[in-house]
């Protein structure tokens, strides 16, 4: 199957390029739930590029890589020249010179659209943009809700937290939108979600018990206080008792609803510690099967 050369946005796949995705990255899991090691790529080398912190993505993309037989570069751009000046085109256009054929990108800003036309003979891989879109945590989210739910249609989906600076729903909504899906509720403090009031897709529920009554899926996500461009002056007891995610709450969606959260967790604040630790949650499930989508991604834009 032919697929575009980039993953920048989940819009640049059709919905059987997707699914072909979320089947393939079930064949890097063996039967005892272990990451197959295959040296596929033994002269491949990628480059894993982030200018924003992370854990999650990072460390996936890092062992992805090496369980594929890749070479993988940790490029440190604290340490690198760009801390002397140097562009991002630049940088890019160094490691391309010197055999890296494929970029993992992070960055605050919407730069990996412009460096893909660029540098064409790169590879780029959008390991989040901004508050922008984060393609492959919604991969993950969807390889993870089929894993559990058996299928993403027909499920009532509820997203609740600070909506408005978070790239993972709007990569979300871009997965969705391939599922006859059959409802998508968004939640959340209204000067979080200011963006989703009146959404294209779904509709907007202040009232999360309300929002996640009958839920198949509950998704929380994380109060990003580093995108905050003034003070977060927030009443945290007031913000927990309306919109923390609690077994309590949990407890009106469907019995064998699953809670989400693609981390980092800001614990017992966008969600409790039960909820966490409940048998509802699978937010362990999703940082496990980072590795086996990633090593999907990169198998499959690594063989073009
Ligand atoms: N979900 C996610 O992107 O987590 P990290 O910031 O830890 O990579």
């Amino acid at each position: 199957m032919q697929m575009v050369k980039n993953l920048i946005s989940l819009n640049d796949l059709n919905k059987d390029e997707l699914i072909s995705l979320l089947d393939f990255a079930e064949n890097f899991i063996d039967a005892d739930g272990k990451f197959k090691k295959d040296n596929l790529f033994p002269d491949k080398t990628i480059a894993n590029m982030f200018f924003e912190p992370s854990t999650r993505t990072k460390c996936s993309f890092d062992i992805a890589g090496k369980n594929l037989g890749c070479s993988v570069i940790d490029f440190n751009s604290e340490n690198s020249s760009v801390a002397k000046g140097e562009s991002i085109y630049q940088t890019v256009d160094a490691l391309s010179l010197m055999g890296v054929d494929l970029c993992v990108l992070r960055h605050a800003d919407s730069v990996i659209s412009e460096l893909a036309e660029y540098l064409p003979e790169m590879i780029f891989i959008n390991a989040g943009e901004g508050s922008i879109s984060h393609p492959t945590q919604t991969l993950i989210d969807l390889m993870t809700i089929r894993q559990l739910k058996g299928s993403i249609d027909k499920l009532k989906i509820t997203v609740v937290g600070d909506l408005d600076h978070s790239r993972v729903v709007k990569s979300f909504i871009e997965g969705v939108s391939n599922f006859s899906i059959e409802s998508l509720t968004f939640s959340g403090h209204p000067s979080m979600c200011t963006n989703y009031m009146d959404p294209v897709i779904g509709s907007y529920e202040p009232n999360l018990d309300l929002a996640v009554a009958d839920a198949d899926v509950v998704m929380a996500l994380r109060i990003q206080h580093e995108r905050f461009e003034s003070d977060l002056s927030l009443d945290l007891d007031e913000y927990k008792h309306l919109y923390q995610l609690t077994t309590e709450r949990v407890s009106m969606a469907r019995g064998d609803a699953i809670i989400m959260h693609p981390g980092p967790v800001n614990m017992d604040i966008e969600i409790s510690e039960t909820a966490y630790q409940s048998e509802n949650s699978v937010i362990r499930n999703q940082v496990a099967n980072g590795v086996a989508m990633r090593m999907a991604v990169l198998a499959r834009f690594l063989s073009q």
